[in-house]
């Protein structure tokens, strides 16, 4: 069984290696090992955005001249945690990845530092005692763009002069660190304002189909006249939600409010469009900034613990003429 194990690493060490192009080498030939190997494991495909962070570590990790063993797990943690392991047994240089949840990853991160391999925790963050499971964490301000997303709403009340507003919140995967913070930052924000009320929150898993299948849900539930404002968050699910709601011949943008988090070109395109009232941002163009980071690892050097990205929010209050093309 061990010796299927070792095999299994080799072979699979030998196919991520065939993979590693256009890097600096430490040796001649099409199969040398770079001089810097980074084991990075996406956490699935399930948006825009992921899609264009996966894009962005790619195009960084070339810039760089790094290698990149890159495992997408397809939105399962057994699959992050097999391919951290691998990452372990090739001893690539640093370990990137993004945690589809917060809990369970003692065991494999205790792996890795005893490995004496750094880690970086890219985009989310782990729920772990002890800190020096990880070296650095680098991604958004969750909390933040919660909180960024409560104020457009307590700004758009202001405006429409409204006396109660019934709200509906579909969130991302549950016990993922942009679902926990974005819903206490909105909740952070609109709390103690009489004007508001919270009907549900449900899961929409950050994905396009389940945010369909929410806002039908919801609409059963609450039927057109019943939600005002929905606050979904991210872009994928939002999209969904648009859909079903024209789908019974509501407007969004004017019958109900809508906030969403992300802000891919689509869903700015539907901003744009009056489809969508504000977009919380968050950035999924971390790639430069991670290898920086590796960079500096491999000269020895001391990295920051924590890295958050600049972000902002647009909204149908904002002058958005100039804004640049998404790249996403
Ligand atoms: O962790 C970032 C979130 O994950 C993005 O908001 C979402 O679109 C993605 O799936």
């Amino acid at each position: 069984m061990k010796k299927l194990r070792i095999l299994l690493c080799l072979a699979l060490a030998a196919l991520c290696l065939g993979a590693l192009a256009g890097c600096n080498s430490d040796q001649k030939g099409d199969t040398a090992r770079p001089a810097v190997v980074v084991g990075f494991s996406q956490l699935g495909s399930e948006s825009g955005w992921r899609i264009g962070n996966t894009a962005s570590m790619e195009q960084a990790a070339k810039d760089w001249g790094f290698g990149l063993m890159l495992d997408n797990a397809n939105q399962r943690q057994e699959k992050q945690i097999a391919a951290i392991r691998s990452f372990i047994s090739y001893q690539v240089d640093v370990i990137v990845f993004s945690p589809i949840v917060e809990t369970g990853w003692e065991n494999v991160l205790n792996e890795a530092k005893k490995a004496g391999i750094p880690v970086i925790l890219m985009d989310r963050m782990i729920d772990a005692k002890d800190d020096s499971l990880y070296t650095a964490y680098i991604g958004a301000d969750f909390l933040a763009e919660g909180r960024r997303a409560g104020e457009y709403l307590i700004k758009k009340a202001d405006d429409m002069r409204a006396k109660h507003l019934n709200i509906v919140e579909i969130t991302g995967t549950v016990d993922s660190t942009p679902m926990r913070e974005r819903q206490l930052g909105f909740r952070e924000a609109i709390g103690g304002d009489e004007r508001f009320t919270l009907l549900e929150s449900i899961s929409g898993d950050f994905l396009r189909s389940k945010g369909e299948e929410c806002m039908r849900y919801l609409l059963h539930r609450y039927g057109t006249e019943g939600i005002d404002v929905i606050y979904s968050h991210n872009d994928e699910m939002t999209l969904g939600a648009l859909d079903v709601l024209e789908s019974v011949g509501m407007k969004p943008g004017q019958d109900v409010v809508i906030i969403s988090v992300d802000g891919q070109q689509t869903a700015v395109d539907a901003l744009l469009e009056g489809r969508i009232n504000c977009i919380a941002e968050c950035t999924p163009h971390l790639g430069d900034a991670v290898m920086a980071l590796v960079d500096a690892l491999s000269r020895g050097e001391e990295i920051p613990k924590q890295i958050h990205p600049e972000e902002t929010v647009f909204s149908e209050f904002d002058d958005l003429s100039g804004l640049e093309p998404r790249g996403y």
